[in-house]
């Protein structure tokens, strides 16, 4: 018999009542019902308090989404994901990420391995190589110690190590500086090269398939910049290290085999920060930080592996977003971190959850007739404040946010933090409750302006909170993502762990490069609109002098 359709599912319709029921109720009149909500909804683990009390829902619409989870199957296949089953269906992987943070005492066999020795070789692998490279130890070809590193990589293997090293500039060394270099625009390169001494410049080339065009079009600049500088291809050795799961291609690249570390198959891309892929950001903290930020992944796996559904962090981050999405009609979540450090988790967690859930076929090939992955954007708060609210408070649409923040500085200054989280929990105030007409005008306003500045209130926050943003902190607070990701992925049965969407425009862009060198005069044999912007491109590039291809 074939599975039932998620939208024939008896909570999905007894969701659709519910929400019949409740749409319209305002989040004053679900405070007034029940005065308490703030704290009944307040649910905490592995150093995180997430208070989904300011979301437009009430105890027995959780009760219906918690019965969405077990009629989706969510517990099963968390568990078939945690036991290393092939998840991944159309690449026929496992999704093993969480193998990445278990300690050394563990063992999770796949097919006949233990992969927990193999995890925890490559990790002392690095710490070895790190600790040299953090106190002078690993010379460069001339025999100077490193004071650059720079990290070479696109998406997963780009973004999470870029933004966990800023999240953790508190915590790392000052004695090297770090850059993240993804674009295959060469200004990236560029400006991460301007003024770096070649002989104090370590290249970290990061690609799971070391075949990827941005990286490996870098990678090849960074070489020929190398060794144009030290005139001696023997310099690759001490001034480029490899993360990659292709032996073969790191070799033909002309990096030594035990200047690789490496990861496995059953690591997506946006699930590996916590793989080797982060060793610029262990060259940063160092290996015990490092240590810590997988042990803030871990205590998070713990508690999705492990706690009731009603009370788990990551399923209810993942039905809340259910109930917006496909139940409230939003489009998009907003992530505002209450944090400076923080800047650059929105665009991490844009991979995060658009290369998973944005998705149109379930995981047997069918088109879903109910909505997927939301738009997910965001900016740092208080800066976002001062740019986009205005439409999160005033516009017509319907913009559910999470904001993310902490009870300590990280620098000691309490003046501006105070004022900084006052900022975080007066916009959920505000977004919740607004101002009503009669408020407005019992302000004294003129009625002209009534209208203007009257805030409708009713908007959902998720407050999440922690006490510092620490690794272990910042490791549970990734983890919570992924896991709640995966969550939205079972509930709307789709595949969360391929991204064959992304392919279509690499073959495209393969087709057209000889026809803007020049290399090719046919014209391409496609739509017009794509011919001129061809055919523009060509004459302004030999006009400016373009070398020919
Ligand atoms: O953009 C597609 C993608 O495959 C991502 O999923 C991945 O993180 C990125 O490219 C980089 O891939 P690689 O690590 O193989 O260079």
């Amino acid at each position: 018999m074939p599975a039932m359709r998620l939208r024939e599912l008896p909570a999905w319709r007894a969701l659709e009542d519910h929400r019949e029921a409740v749409a319209d109720r305002h989040l004053r009149e679900w405070f007034r019902c029940d005065p308490d909500r703030g704290r009944r909804l307040t649910f905490e683990a592995a150093g995180w308090r997430v208070d989904f009390s300011k979301n437009r829902l009430g105890p027995e619409t959780l009760d219906l989404l918690v019965r969405l989870a077990e009629q989706c199957g969510v517990p099963q296949r968390r568990d078939a994901m945690l036991r290393g089953e092939r998840v991944n269906s159309t690449e026929n992987r496992p999704a093993l990420h969480v193998a990445l943070r278990m300690p050394r005492s563990r063992s999770l066999v796949v097919g006949s391995e233990d992969v927990i020795p193999q995890v925890h070789a490559v990790l002392d692998q690095m710490s070895d190589f790190a600790t040299r490279v953090r106190c002078g130890a690993w010379k460069g070809a001339t025999g100077r110690r490193i004071r650059r590193v720079v990290h070479l990589g696109i998406g997963g293997s780009d973004l999470g190590p870029a933004m966990v090293y800023e999240a953790l500039r508190f915590y790392a060394t000052r004695d090297i500086e770090f850059f993240f270099v993804a674009n295959i625009d060469s200004a990236d390169l560029h400006l991460a090269l301007a003024g770096a001494d070649p002989a104090e410049t370590l290249f970290i080339v990061s690609s799971k398939t070391f075949t990827t065009l941005e990286t490996m079009t870098n990678a090849h600049s960074a070489r020929a910049w190398l060794v144009r500088a030290l005139g001696d291809e023997a310099a690759i050795k001490r001034h480029f290290v490899a993360v990659s799961t292709n032996t073969e291609a790191v070799r033909a690249f002309g990096i030594a085999p035990e200047n690789m570390f490496a990861f496995w198959d059953w690591v997506g891309g946006r699930f590996s920060v916590d793989s080797a892929i982060g060793l610029a950001v262990m060259i940063a903290i160092g290996p015990d930080a490092f240590r810590d930020f997988l042990a803030g992944f871990h205590a998070m796996d713990e508690h999705f592996a492990s706690a009731p559904l009603a009370r788990n962090l990551p399923v209810l981050h993942a039905l809340v977003a259910v109930w917006n999405t496909n139940f409230l009609g939003a489009e998009s979540l907003a992530v505002i971190p209450y944090s400076h450090c923080l800047r650059r988790f929105p665009a991490y967690l844009q991979q995060l959850f658009m290369e998973s859930n944005g998705k149109r076929v379930t995981v047997h090939g069918e088109p879903v007739d109910y909505h997927t992955c939301p738009v997910l954007w965001g900016e740092p708060g208080t800066n976002g404040q001062h740019s986009f609210f205005q439409l999160l408070h005033q516009g017509t649409r319907f913009v559910p946010c999470d904001l993310i923040g902490f009870c300590e500085p990280q620098d000691g200054r309490w003046d501006h933090h105070d004022v900084l989280m006052a900022n975080l929990i007066a916009q959920a105030q505000a977004l919740a409750f607004g101002r009503t007409a009669e408020e407005t005008a019992e302000s004294g306003m003129p009625s002209r302006l009534v209208p203007h500045r009257t805030f409708p209130g009713n908007r959902p926050t998720t407050a999440l909170l922690s006490v510092r943003l620490s690794p272990r902190t910042l490791g549970a607070l990734i983890a919570l993502y992924e896991h709640s990701v995966f969550t939205q992925g079972v509930i709307w049965n789709i595949n969360s762990f391929d991204q064959w969407g992304v392919e279509l425009g690499k073959e495209l862009a393969q087709k057209i490069v000889p026809h803007l060198t020049g290399e090719s005069e046919a014209l391409l044999g496609c739509d017009s609109s794509t011919e001129e912007l061809v055919r523009y491109y060509r004459s302004k590039r030999h006009q400016s002098g373009g070398e020919a291809g």
